[in-house]
């Protein structure tokens, strides 16, 4: 296959160095248009980077691409206030306790640098919390054990946070990339236990597919005044080319220290509209997030049948595991893309995860179905 990365090393240095900058430079995987070409990324399946396959519905995109030459030529609303208010409306929250970014990795930045001195998180995790962290030795690392499957136990977390005298913590709910699921009313004992912290962070950019009613803190969040919800719109509402992701508190003053720092325009135009959108869509969106939920069950069933894999119990829609047969994560995944033009996630660049973990994220059956087959094939 001609590459990107081979079009692009003849202009600017070996494929090496290239390909060591893509995978290694950040804690994220390069996008496949960068390792492919636009043209090329059309044709692979991405497992890897997490996104909702039946939302936004089809006459959404069509309504998207019908407005696209106006919108592009517009400014977008200097006031975030219509933007709040449609999605409040989907979430059944009050407008002024949200703050929209572009993307939740916009609002992770300013969290990072505005309201926190030392934080408290347990690897691995999303690297962009420590990533982008004034000093990133302002991390303390609460380090889950691979013969545990990286589960977190929310009991012993929170006995290390206070031993510690941490004032902020993060979890991740369900958690990325294990994807293990905190029950509600464990989450909301947490809370209770975590209240003499300045700030508890939970994100839960997953938890729209962790059950048919979403076991979300949001519907509580009114009681803890020391919780930041944070929610990437990417993978749920399936547009992480359009950047969107919010945080909730009830914690005004929390929120209005974030507001200061949000650029005007953080929105751009097609992300606002997509938004205005999101009421009249709503029961589209969870009949699309409920039949996803059955997709990732019938995924992790098929994955079991597979025995060179330990396949991870999962409430987000993806899922991981970890390959027994030897062979490393970075030769499957390179394998996947070379041969069956598949792109997974390599998770053995993330901090406290070792070489041989994989994480997939469903694309509705027929593509898992495909998935699984040429994983049946490249382990045995
Ligand atoms: C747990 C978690 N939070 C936040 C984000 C950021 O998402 P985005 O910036 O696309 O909204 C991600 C992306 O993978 C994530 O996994």
């Amino acid at each position: 296959m001609k590459t990107a990365i081979g079009d692009l090393a003849n202009a600017t240095g070996s494929a090496a160095e290239l390909r060591r900058h893509l995978f290694y430079e950040t804690s994220h995987s390069p996008a496949l248009a960068d390792l492919v070409g636009y043209d090329n990324a059309k044709d692979i399946i991405d497992f890897c980077f997490i996104a909702n396959p039946y939302y936004p519905t089809p006459e959404m995109l069509e309504d998207l691409q019908r407005n696209f030459p106006n919108l592009i030529k517009s400014y977008p609303s200097s006031s975030p206030l219509m933007s709040q208010q449609n999605l409040a409306a989907v979430l059944n929250v009050n407008p002024d306790n949200l703050v929209i970014g572009n993307g939740a990795t916009e609002l992770i930045a300013h969290i990072d640098t505005t309201l926190i001195d030392r934080i408290a998180l347990p690897i691995p995790t999303f690297g962009e919390y420590i990533e982008k962290l004034k000093d990133q030795r302002d991390a303390e690392m609460f380090a889950l054990d691979p013969n545990q499957r990286y589960e977190i136990r929310p009991v012993d977390y929170m006995r290390w946070v206070h031993k510690r005298n941490m004032r902020a913590l993060l979890v991740i709910n369900p958690g990325n990339p294990t994807g293990q699921l905190i029950p509600l009313e464990e989450m909301i004992d947490f809370m209770h236990e975590a209240h003499d912290l300045e700030l508890v962070i939970v994100d839960e950019s997953f938890i729209d597919f962790a059950g048919e009613e979403i076991p979300s803190l949001l519907q509580v969040a009114d009681r803890f005044s020391n919780l930041l919800i944070v929610r990437s719109m990417s993978k749920h509402c399936g547009i992480p080319g359009l950047r969107l992701g919010y945080c909730y508190s009830a914690n005004l003053f929390v929120l209005n220290r974030l507001r200061r720092f949000i650029p005007t325009w953080n929105l751009n135009t097609l992300a606002q509209y997509f938004l205005s959108l999101l009421p009249a869509t709503d029961s589209e969106y969870h009949e699309g997030r409920k039949r996803l939920i059955g997709d990732v069950r019938f995924l992790y069933n098929s994955l079991k049948e597979n025995p060179a894999l330990d396949v991870y119990p999962t409430g987000a829609n993806f899922i991981l595991f970890k390959i027994k047969n030897g062979m490393t994560a970075t030769e499957l995944q390179s394998r996947l893309l070379d041969e069956h033009q598949m792109y997974v996630r390599d998770c053995s660049n993330k901090v406290g995860m070792d070489d041989f973990h994989i994480r997939v994220a469903s694309q509705g059956r027929e593509k898992d179905a495909q998935l699984v087959g040429a994983l049946q094939i490249l382990t045995r």
